[in-house]
C-alpha cells in the first residue's frame, strides 16, 4: 500500500517540523549510547594499561625488571654465545665453544701458577701478570696460541729463568713443594678477524663473573653491558680448530688445535658440527617441559613459606622465595599447583649433576627408590631396551634441552660470588618469609 506522500490535513510546514522532530531525537539517542560506548572503552582499556603496565611499577618494581645484570647478561649475553655439541665420535661426552665477536665479547687473558702469556710488545698491557689482582678486560678480539717458532728463543729464555727462581724458592722453603713445576707458555695474538670461536673445557655451567677489581681497557665501552657493576668475560680464549676424518663411510669433523678454524656460525650450526646455542636448547627444553607435562606433577615456584625455603635450600642457607622477575625470559611459565614430586624452581642448585639426570630420566626408580615418575627414554638415543634393562641409552638434544632447562632454575638470581648457597643473602629471603620486608 502506497501512502500518499503529505497528509492533506496538515499545512506542509508543520508536516516537516514533525519529522525534524522525530529524527533529531533519533540521533540524539544513537549519539548518547555511543558516547557512553565511546567512554567506557576507553575506561575499559585505561584501567586495563593502569592495571597490567603501569600500576605494577609502583607497587614492586622488582616484579617487571631483572633482579641483577647477571641475570641479564646470563640470558642475553652468555646462553646465546655459548654452543653445545657432542663429540663427532658419538658416546656422550659434549664439547663447549663460545662465539667470540670483536667490541662484544669481554676477555681476560689471565696469568697463574703454571700459566705464563707472552705477546708483542702492543699486545702485553692486555695481560693479567700473575700475582695483579685487578683484572684486565678487553672486548678487542685476541686469543691464545702455542707460540709461533719465530718466538722459540723468547720461550726458552722465560721457561728457564722461571725453573731457576723455582728451584732457589724451592731451596729457601727447604724443598716442600712439588720437585719440579711445568710452566705452559702461551702467545696472545691478534688474529685480525671480527668473530671467532673458542673452545671452553669447563662446559659453561659456572660462568666467569667479576663483581669489582675489574678494568676494562677499551675507551670508550663498546656495549651497554660493558657499563654494568660486575661483568661475565670468558678466560684465556683459544681458538676451536677442527679436522675432518672419516668415521665408517661418513666424513667427520673434530676439534683439533692445528687444524682449521671454523667459518662462521653457519658452519657451527651445520649437520656436520651440530651445535645448538644453550638460549636455543633452553627455549627447547621449555616445550619440552610442557609437551611432557611435567607441570602436572611439579611445580616451579618457591612460596613465601619456611617449608619451601628449607626444602629448597637447607637450614642454614633457606633458598630466596621465587620473585616473578625470575620468569621474565621465559614464553611459557609453569608455577603450577600440585606437588605430586618435588618442586623444580631451585633445582639447578640442589642437582646440577648431568649425571645424576640421565639416569633419573632414564630410570626415575633406580636414581630415586620407589618415584612414581615415569621414565622419559626417548629423551636417549640408541635405545638399548630390550637388551639390557641397565644399560643408559645416549642422551640426545631432548636431554640436553630439558637438563639446560633445569640449570637455569635457581642459578641465575644472584650473581656466583653473592650466591646464597654460600651463605649470602642479597634478596632477603628471612625478611620476606617473616613478612618485614623494607623497601
Ligand atoms: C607422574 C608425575 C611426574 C611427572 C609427569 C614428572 N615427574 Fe619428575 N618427579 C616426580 C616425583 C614423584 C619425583 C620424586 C622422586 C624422584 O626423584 O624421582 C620427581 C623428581 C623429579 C626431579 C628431581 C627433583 C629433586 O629435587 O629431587 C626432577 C628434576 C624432575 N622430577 C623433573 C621432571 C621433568 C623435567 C619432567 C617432565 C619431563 C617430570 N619430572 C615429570 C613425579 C613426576
Amino acid at each position: 500500500m502506497n501512502q500518499p506522500p503529505n497528509n492533506p490535513e496538515k499545512p506542509q510546514n508543520e508536516q516537516k517540523k514533525e519529522i525534524k522532530n522525530v529524527h533529531g531525537s533519533f540521533l540524539h539517542n544513537i549519539d548518547r549510547s555511543a558516547i557512553l560506548t565511546i567512554i567506557g572503552v576507553i575506561l575499559l582499556f585505561s584501567s586495563s594499561i593502569i592495571v597490567t603496565l603501569i600500576a605494577p611499577r609502583y607497587i614492586d618494581t622488582t616484579w617487571t625488571s631483572p633482579s641483577s645484570p647477571f641475570q641479564v647478561q646470563m640470558y642475553e649475553i652468555e646462553d646465546p654465545n655459548l654452543y653445545i655439541s657432542s663429540v663427532a665420535t658419538g658416546g656422550k661426552n659434549l664439547q663447549y665453544v663460545h662465539h667470540l665477536k670483536q667490541d662484544f665479547s669481554l676477555l681476560a687473558f689471565k696469568e697463574d701458577e703454571n700459566l705464563r702469556i707472552i705477546a708483542p710488545k702492543e699486545l702485553e698491557h692486555y695481560i693479567t701478570r700473575f700475582g695483579e689482582n685487578e683484572l684486565k678486560l678487553t672486548s678487542r678480539l685476541l686469543v691464545l696460541r702455542e707460540p709461533s717458532i719465530a718466538l722459540k728463543k723468547d720461550v726458552e729464555n722465560l721457561r728457564s729463568e722461571l725453573e731457576k727462581k723455582w728451584d732457589k724458592r724451592q731451596e729457601d722453603a727447604d724443598k716442600k713443594g712439588p720437585e719440579k713445576i711445568t710452566y705452559e707458555i702461551l702467545e696472545l695474538y691478534d688474529p685480525n678477524q671480527r668473530e671467532l670461536f673458542s673452545f671452553d673445557p669447563s662446559g659453561g655451567i659456572i660462568p666467569n663473573w667479576v663483581d669489582k677489581n675489574y678494568k676494562i681497557l677499551d675507551t670508550p665501552y663498546k656495549q651497554p653491558y660493558h657499563h654494568d657493576n660486575g661483568v661475565i668475560y670468558i678466560l684465556n680464549p683459544t681458538e676451536f680448530k677442527i679436522s675432518p676424518f672419516k668415521f665408517g663411510d661418513q666424513e667427520r669433523w673434530r676439534y683439533d688445535k692445528d687444524g682449521r678454524p671454523v667459518k662462521d656460525v653457519e658452519e657451527l650450526k651445520s649437520p656436520a658440527l651440530g651445535f645448538y646455542s644453550r638460549k636455543e636448547l633452553i627455549e627447547m627444553g621449555e616445550k619440552i617441559y610442557a609437551i611432557e607435562g611435567c607441570w602436572y606433577c611439579h611445580t616451579d615456584q618457591t612460596r613465601t613459606l619456611i617449608q619451601d625455603t628449607v626444602l629448597n635450600g637447607s637450614d642454614s642457607y633457606p633458598a630466596p622465595p621465587s620473585s616473578a622477575n625470575e620468569y621474565i625470559y621465559q614464553k611459557i611459565t609453569f608455577p603450577g599447583t600440585r606437588r605430586i614430586g618435588p618442586d623444580i624452581s631451585r633445582v639447578g642448585v640442589k642437582k646440577p649433576s648431568r649425571d645424576w639426570h640421565e639416569s633419573h630420566f632414564w630410570s626415575p626408580t633406580s636414581a630415586s627408590k620407589g618415584s612414581i615418575m615415569p621414565a622419559f627414554q626417548h629423551f636417549f638415543d640408541h635405545d638399548p631396551r630390550g637388551t639390557s634393562k641397565n644399560q643408559i641409552g645416549v642422551p640426545n638434544y631432548q636431554f640436553e634441552a630439558i637438563y639446560q632447562y633445569m640449570m637455569t632454575k635457581g642459578t641465575r638470581i644472584t650473581p656466583p660470588t653473592q650466591a646464597w648457597w654460600l651463605g649470602q643473602d642479597p634478596v632477603n629471603t628471612m625478611e620476606i618469609i617473616t613478612g618485614n620486608k623494607k623497601k
